[in-house]
């Protein structure tokens, strides 16, 4: 199986790994497991009071597409609005790192932790 160039520097080379405060107010965290193999991943975002994400991070305890998928995703974050980050579709990542069919559900993986992120970041500013 041939992985593209991409795909290889994301997995040798992944951007923003790391933790941020996950009792930050301020800061969204994703905790999600893929079914088909146990892989594990975490990604948080900081958003800014204007709603933009300003920062991301991720950890991922898993296979090299999953690694390049969450590196991917937090290059994809920062700067984005948290309703466009909430729009990001797995088949981008997908096509940006051309994964082969097995491994869409790494993808998966990455697009679910951005909405678990999402989701914790709201339901904590959630006004009252
Ligand atoms: Fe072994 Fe993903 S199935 S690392
Ligand atoms: Fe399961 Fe990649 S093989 S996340």
């Amino acid at each position: 199986m041939a992985y593209s160039e991409k795909l290889l520097d994301h997995f040798k080379n992944p951007r923003n790994v790391g933790t941020l405060d996950k009792n930050k107010n301020t800061v969204g965290t994703g905790l999600v497991g893929a079914p088909e193999c146990g892989d594990v991943m975490r990604l948080q975002i900081e958003v800014s009071e204007d709603g933009i994400i300003q920062e991301a991070k991720f950890k991922t305890f898993g296979c090299g597409s999953a690694i390049a998928s969450s590196s991917l995703a937090t290059e994809w974050l920062k700067g984005k609005s948290v309703d466009e980050a909430a729009s990001i579709d797995n088949m981008a990542i997908v096509e940006e790192l051309e994964l082969p069919p097995v491994k869409i559900h790494c993808s998966v993986l990455a697009e679910d932790a951005i909405k678990a992120a999402i989701k914790d970041y709201q339901e904590k500013n959630a006004k009252a």
